[in-house]
């Protein structure tokens, strides 16, 4: 079987199907009991993501109990900080937290060079994932978005508003593109592993994106993203893997996402104004339903669904998933009734 033969890669390609593939963002993860079972075995969340097989176990955990279109590597976007030795650890009820994260335009000066063989361990996993799966069973590869690296690196945590790293940015701009150049670079090696390891599709999550003004948006993420979609399609290696990019809820046109060189674009789902006409046959479209529609009964989550489904029913090249990722508090049975009731629609 030829992977470009699969639906995922299909609508990838904006072909229109009947029935939309379907896979969610966080399909792993601790809604699920499976996962969670495996997880109690670590501290660290970091600590089981350098464990090839158990993200192997983990990813196909989503896939064999939902009979999903597409994996993803179970991973996260924070290896790339770690390895530029800015010592990532996730911290319970906290998320991740640095140890020494960027403080002072001295600290972009210091970081050291990004050796993509530190994460060897994450292509071992695309490996194991990738001959673990069936084979019409496409592999979604990821990285964070340059941006969103930064200023979780600024940060040096989750935050609500961010606000230290956007004074950061205005009293240094200058080492701010310092940062957000080596961070473009070392997401392109990353990725470019990841595909000789047996990723077949990329995804690019710019989740703090929102923090942005258009402006900022512009010059802090969306020009980085674009140059690193411009480096992987120009490299032999990766310049045929459709890229997916995920902004969250960005301040921006229809026409500079569709400008960014991606293939798709994974809705947010607050955006439900993104101008299908002007994408039509350009760009593939996924997403968008309000992840919190699944703590609904069965009945709104049919209905909400329906009509999603309804919009993009005749648009050429759509995916269906979640506008962001599912959270711990969802009930996989309704992620089994929602996945049934797409492919029944
Ligand atoms: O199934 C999948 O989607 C694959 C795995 C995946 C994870 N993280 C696993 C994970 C992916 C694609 C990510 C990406 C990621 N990581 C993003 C972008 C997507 C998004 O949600 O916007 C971001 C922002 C991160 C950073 C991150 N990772 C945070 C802030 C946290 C803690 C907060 C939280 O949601 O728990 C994580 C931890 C994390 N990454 C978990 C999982 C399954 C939970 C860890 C645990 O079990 O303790």
């Amino acid at each position: 079987m030829n992977i470009s033969d699969t639906p995922f890669l299909k609508a990838l390609n904006k072909e229109k199907l009947n029935t939309p593939p379907i896979w969610y963002m966080r399909q792993a993860g601790r809604y699920m009991p499976e996962y969670r079972e495996v997880r109690k075995k670590f501290k660290n969340f970091l600590d089981m993501c350098k464990e090839p097989d158990v993200c192997c176990e983990i990813a196909l955990q989503p896939i064999n109990k939902f009979k999903l279109d597409a994996s993803i590597l179970f991973s996260d976007i924070l290896t790339i900080p770690d390895a530029f030795g800015l010592g990532v650890n996730f911290v319970e009820n906290e998320g991740p937290v640095f140890a020494k994260p960027i403080n002072s335009p001295i600290d972009v000066s210091n970081l050291g060079h990004f050796n993509p063989n530190d994460l060897d361990y994450v292509y071992k996993a695309v490996t194991n994932i990738k001959n673990s799966l069936p084979e019409n069973i496409p592999l979604i590869g990821f990285s964070g978005s340059p941006w969103t690296l930064a200023a979780y690196s600024i940060e040096g945590r989750s935050s609500k508003d961010f606000s230290k790293t956007l004074n950061f940015i205005k009293a240094n701009e200058i080492e701010t593109h310092e940062l957000l150049s080596k961070y473009t670079d070392a997401c392109f090696l990353y990725l470019r592993k990841q595909v000789q390891s047996g990723a077949d599709v990329i995804q690019i999550f710019d989740s703090w994106a929102n923090l942005l003004n258009k402006d900022d948006l512009k010059k802090f993420s969306f020009d980085y993203i674009a140059s690193l979609i411009s480096a992987l399609k120009i490299d032999p290696v990766t310049k045929n893997v459709p890229v997916i990019l995920f902004a969250r809820d960005p301040d921006c046109s229809s026409k500079i996402l569709i400008n960014t060189g991606a293939d798709c674009i994974s809705l947010y789902w607050t955006m439900n104004n993104f101008d299908m006409h002007a994408s039509k046959n350009k760009i593939a479209l996924q997403g968008n339903l309000n992840p919190k529609i699944l703590l609904e009964n069965k009945e709104t989550i049919k209905k909400e669904t329906f009509k999603l489904l309804s919009k993009y029913k005749n648009y050429p090249g759509y995916i269906f998933n979640l506008g962001h990722g599912i959270t711990p508090d969802i009930n996989p049975d309704k992620v089994k009734y929602l996945t049934d009731i797409v492919r029944e629609y």
